[in-house]
């Protein structure tokens, strides 16, 4: 899979896209990725990307002209999914990096200042959002999204059940995990983790993680495959939890 970011600071990317799981699924070929100056596509002594808005306002907006222009150029030959970065996207999700894992290009647009002008839009296959907060640009969203992609991407995680028993892989939070030692001052390792049966191990972890959902993540609940059993364990909890509160 090959990942390029369009932004005005691609240094950005630097260390965190050649180091770790990133880095090493680069080294594999496992994923591309380049980092593109916006500034490349401007056509004025000063490289200027942005511009003030029109009836007024604070600051700078992102100009649609040079937005267009590098997709006009990186789109030139290859196709690709275009996703913008913006606090009015989709909120991203395990599903979305599922979706996007299985792309074979993405060109991920960046934003700064106040945003982009409203038409580069329309050039896009899908916008994001990273959450209802909001991030002074769009680098770190593209970051995020692309350590979340990456590891998705077959061959890349040295265990491949890891991507099946974390958070959110089953449509349930993961279940509370422990390495030694197994007592630290009072707190000490669940017995069934010492025991050795791992059918047992199985059932107690798949039940820690609907009671963690329960109190944690009740809405993801809604969603999660769960069997009749597990739904009486899941409800269980969630009047023990609301009588509580
Ligand atoms: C300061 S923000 C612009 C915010 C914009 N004025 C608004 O209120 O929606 C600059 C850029 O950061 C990125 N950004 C900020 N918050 C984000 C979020 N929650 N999710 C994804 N990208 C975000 C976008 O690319 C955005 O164009």
């Amino acid at each position: 899979m090959r990942i390029e970011t369009v932004s005005v600071f691609p240094q950005m990317f630097d260390v965190p896209m050649s180091l770790s799981i990133i880095g090493r699924a680069r080294e594999k070929g496992l994923l591309s990725f380049a980092a593109h100056d916006l500034r490349d596509w401007t056509g004025d002594r000063h490289r200027t990307v942005d511009d003030e808005p029109y009836g007024g306002g604070q600051g700078q907006l992102m100009m649609v002209q040079p937005v267009f222009e590098a997709l006009d150029d990186l789109l030139a030959h290859e196709p690709a999914t275009v996703v913008f970065f913006t606090p009015a996207g989709e909120p991203f999700s395990h599903a979305i990096a599922t979706e996007l894992s299985k792309q074979s290009r993405l060109v991920l647009v960046c934003g700064r200042y106040e945003g982009f002008d409203e038409r580069v839009y329309t050039r896009a296959d899908r916008c994001i959002s990273l959450g209802d907060y909001v991030l002074t640009g769009g680098e770190l969203a593209a970051m995020v999204v692309t350590d979340a992609i990456c590891r998705l991407l077959p061959g890349v995680l040295g265990d491949e059940l890891s991507n099946v028993e974390e958070s959110f892989a089953d449509g349930l939070l993961e279940f509370p995990q422990y390495t030694r030692p197994s007592v630290y001052r009072d707190l000490a390792v669940p017995s069934i983790l010492l025991s050795g049966d791992h059918q047992k191990i199985a059932e107690w972890r798949r039940k820690q993680s609907i009671l963690k959902t329960a109190q944690i993540r009740p809405d993801l609940l809604e969603r999660a495959s769960l069997s009749n059993d597990e739904w009486s364990i899941a409800r269980a909890a969630l009047k023990d939890y609301n009588g509580r509160a």
